[in-house]
């Protein structure tokens, strides 16, 4: 579901047209659909909304990671939307956007000390601890600073899930979380401190999950743990479920729905009394955003079929420094002309102008024919996209921009060239 739809043959951001956009900030760029990004919000908070018995007054908490600029946090933020992060700077910019620090989790594998002290004093929502020495230096902290955080235990539930291994975090050797006995024991552990509130448990068990099943498993394990936690004395009032629910990047009808998602989800938690807690990422903003690219040329390789002759290389003004996704993970990403022109299908090979090999979108698209000079989009880019986005071979930082309705606004500016030599002083040896 997203808001970018052929007027009069040509691909629009909702009411702006893309060749126009692209006139007025060059490409390539991002560009963001404010109505997306508010409904799929809207459709999870109906979902959990529809289960308040069972997951409580949960909260939503997007991804920073998936997604950090400012605009579409904000957007988020007006919604009511929270933020799972895991840094000081993703926690920054979610307080900077208008999210609330009792709306804000802080996750993640390696947090300093310093970024420990941060989150205390800004007074994020939770903390969720990933490891025993986390629990003990987190312990330190706190007693230094007098205050007791509301912790969880991320739990690693040996259930790994996703769209590719390297998404897959909740497997037995992936690095995130702990086991089940030691969280338990960790949980007792942080409960005899002074100086934390332990509040619940969480998992997070992979990106692009196509499948309720492993979900569904990892959050039965959770079920158990809470009741093990209870028939030990300790409260338990919170549990976080994570994100990882897939999307449709080729068109698929076969992605799980929000509201069986959401009904999976009340139906494990029933009669538990806990408050839930969703972070989703690429639920939310990957087919809220594309990549505008502009074809630098088309190489048509001479030579034998054995030889790779024949082969069209569609040579874009967008390379994996911009979008990174298949070259890290083998993603897919369909790719669209913006004003289709007339004719037969032909084989493309995606490429960027990069010096790697890896420089490679896809091999074989069929697409209509395409010329040097024409627009193209890369769709489901708003999750992962332009947060991986790099200046490799000194290409300028990919700009942002953001639809609502008629209007748009540049939400990051491209950096000129000057801009990025002011960022390197010389050495004043040199
Ligand atoms: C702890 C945690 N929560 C949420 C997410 C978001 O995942 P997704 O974008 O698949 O929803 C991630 C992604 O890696 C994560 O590590």
């Amino acid at each position: 579901m997203h808001h970018f739809d052929r007027i009069d043959g040509a691909l629009h951001a909702e009411g702006v047209p893309l060749e126009a956009l692209a006139g007025a900030v060059g490409t390539p760029a991002y560009v963001y659909s404010t109505a997306t990004l508010t409904r799929h919000y809207s459709l999870l908070r109906a979902a959990a909304d529809a289960h308040r018995g069972a997951l409580g007054d949960a909260l939503i908490a997007f991804a920073v990671k998936a997604n950090s600029n400012l605009s579409v946090l904000a957007t988020l933020a007006r919604l009511g939307c929270g933020a799972d992060t895991v840094s000081e700077g993703e926690i920054r910019r979610a307080l900077k956007a208008g999210i609330p620090g009792e709306r804000i989790i802080f996750s993640g594998v390696g947090k300093t000390d310093a970024e420990l002290a941060f989150a205390i004093e800004v007074g994020v929502r939770q903390i969720n601890v990933e490891s025993g020495a986390e629990l003990e230096r987190l312990i330190a902290i706190a007693a230094a600073k007098g205050s007791a955080p509301a912790i969880a235990i991320r739990v690693n539930p040996k259930i790994g899930a996703g769209g590719h291994a390297k998404i897959t975090t909740g497997g037995a050797t992936d690095k995130f979380g702990v086991p089940v006995e030691e969280a338990i024991d960790l949980y007792a552990r942080a409960s005899a401190s002074p100086h934390l509130t332990p509040v619940g448990l969480a998992c997070h068990i992979g990106s692009q999950i196509m499948s309720l099943a492993p979900m569904e498993a990892a959050f039965h394990t959770l079920r158990e743990m809470v009741l093990t936690l209870r028939a030990n004395g300790h409260s338990v009032t919170r549990l976080d479920l994570g994100g990882g629910l897939g999307v449709p990047y080729h068109g698929q009808t076969d992605t799980p729905s929000i509201a069986d998602y959401a009904a999976m989800c009340a139906r494990v938690l029933e009669g538990l009394g806990v408050e839930a807690a969703f972070e989703p990422g690429r639920l939310l903003a990957a087919n809220a955003g594309l990549l505008l690219s502009r074809v630098i040329q088309v190489n048509q390789r001479t030579g034998s079929p054995e030889e790779g002759g024949g082969r069209r290389f569609l040579v874009l003004d967008a390379g994996m420094n911009d979008l990174m996704r298949p070259a890290l993970y083998d993603a897919f990403h369909d790719l669209v002309p913006v004003r289709p022109r007339e004719g037969e299908l032909r084989a493309y090979d995606l490429v960027g102008p990069i010096c790697e090999s890896t420089d490679i979108f896809a091999r074989d698209r069929m697409l209509p024919p395409l010329e040097a000079g024409d627009l193209v989009a890369f769709m489901g880019a708003g999750a992962y996209g332009a947060v991986l986005a790099s200046e490799y071979n000194s290409r300028p930082l990919v700009p942002e921009v953001l639809v609502d309705g008629d209007r748009w606004a540049m939400v990051r500016s491209r950096p000129s060239y000057e801009d990025m030599w002011a960022r390197e002083p010389r050495a004043d040896w040199l």
